[in-house]
């Protein structure tokens, strides 16, 4: 078999696509401009062009960026005090503080300070407990990405058993609240976990976020399995720079039924989900319907 591949960049593009059209209704009827708020600390080159790509989407679906760029040597106070701004500000509507934060800063308490209905990364630790009591909360975005693909793919996902490899704050725990949510019966495994190779193998949805290169291969693949690789390393190979994921491609691809490649899988879908987040913050400030399709 060789897998379908889940076209994330095309994916991705769609939902920009619906994030705009949302974007340009509620200006058009209600007059109202959905507003993300990016906060960079320090000058971290990867983070810095997450950051400008990040300005870039926002303004390309019609929305407001704002973007607070602190130096290195910014304290907790004056940090937290713009984040109490930006939390009154009404023209704000989502929040997010790029991580990670020079560390003489508490990220925890830094993303605790956010107002919950503001944060459109997910990681107030009330829009966590929300997505474990399966109540309404704001969604992590690479996740979110993720289950959108799934339900893409699947349609239902109910009933379907789904191995999540990694268990961060970020991916891993969120996506497995996030399949239970969707009825799927849900394992999480880890470097730790026993004969991972066996368990991956009862997987109808197997989903990697260990961040170890090319760690889940073919021979952890059930055949016709649907793969989600969140995985993006950067490595050396025949002397070049290359980008893979944690799945070694290949040979997962000759059994899975389905597979997102890296880069052009779950990665663009992040940023998008970003958006999307930033579109259902606003509408429920606003008392205005949600859009459909974007939300868990
Ligand atoms: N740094 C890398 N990825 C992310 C993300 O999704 N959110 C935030 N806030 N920082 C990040």
């Amino acid at each position: 078999m060789t897998a379908k591949v889940i076209d994330g960049k095309a994916f991705a593009a769609t939902v920009r696509g619906q994030v705009a059209a949302h974007v340009a209704r509620i200006k058009e009827e209600r007059g109202i401009t959905p507003g993300l708020a990016v906060v960079l600390v320090g000058e971290d080159p990867a983070s810095q062009v997450y950051v400008r790509n990040k300005h870039a989407s926002t303004i390309e679906v019609g929305m407001n960026s704002f973007e607070h760029r602190l130096s290195a040597e910014t304290g907790e106070a004056e940090l937290l005090a713009l984040i109490d701004k930006l939390n009154a500000d009404p023209a704000v509507h989502g929040i997010l503080v790029q991580l990670p934060l020079p560390g003489h800063l508490n990220s925890e308490l830094v993303i605790n300070r956010i107002a919950p209905s503001k944060d459109v990364d997910g990681f107030h630790i009330s829009n966590v407990g929300l997505l474990g009591t399966g109540q309404k909360s704001m969604v992590p975005c690479t996740p979110l990405g993720c289950l959108m693909m799934l339900r893409d793919h699947h349609g239902s996902l109910a009933g379907l058993n789904a191995v999540v490899v990694g268990r961060s704050n970020i991916v891993g725990k969120p996506m497995a609240q996030l399949l239970l949510g969707d009825s799927c019966t849900v394992t999480i495994a880890h470097s730790r976990t026993k004969d991972l190779a066996e368990v991956c193998r009862r997987a109808d949805i197997l989903v990697a976020a260990v961040g170890r290169p090319e760690m889940i291969t073919g021979d952890m693949v059930r055949p016709g399995a649907t793969v989600i690789d969140v995985g993006i390393n950067r490595i050396e190979r025949d002397g070049k720079a290359k980008l893979v994921g944690d799945v070694h491609y290949a040979s997962a691809a000759a059994v899975a039924g389905a597979i997102t490649p890296v880069p052009g899988g779950v990665g663009p879908m992040t940023i998008a989900c970003l958006l999307a987040n930033t579109l259902t913050a606003c509408c429920r400030a606003n008392g205005l319907p949600e859009p459909e399709g974007l939300t868990a």
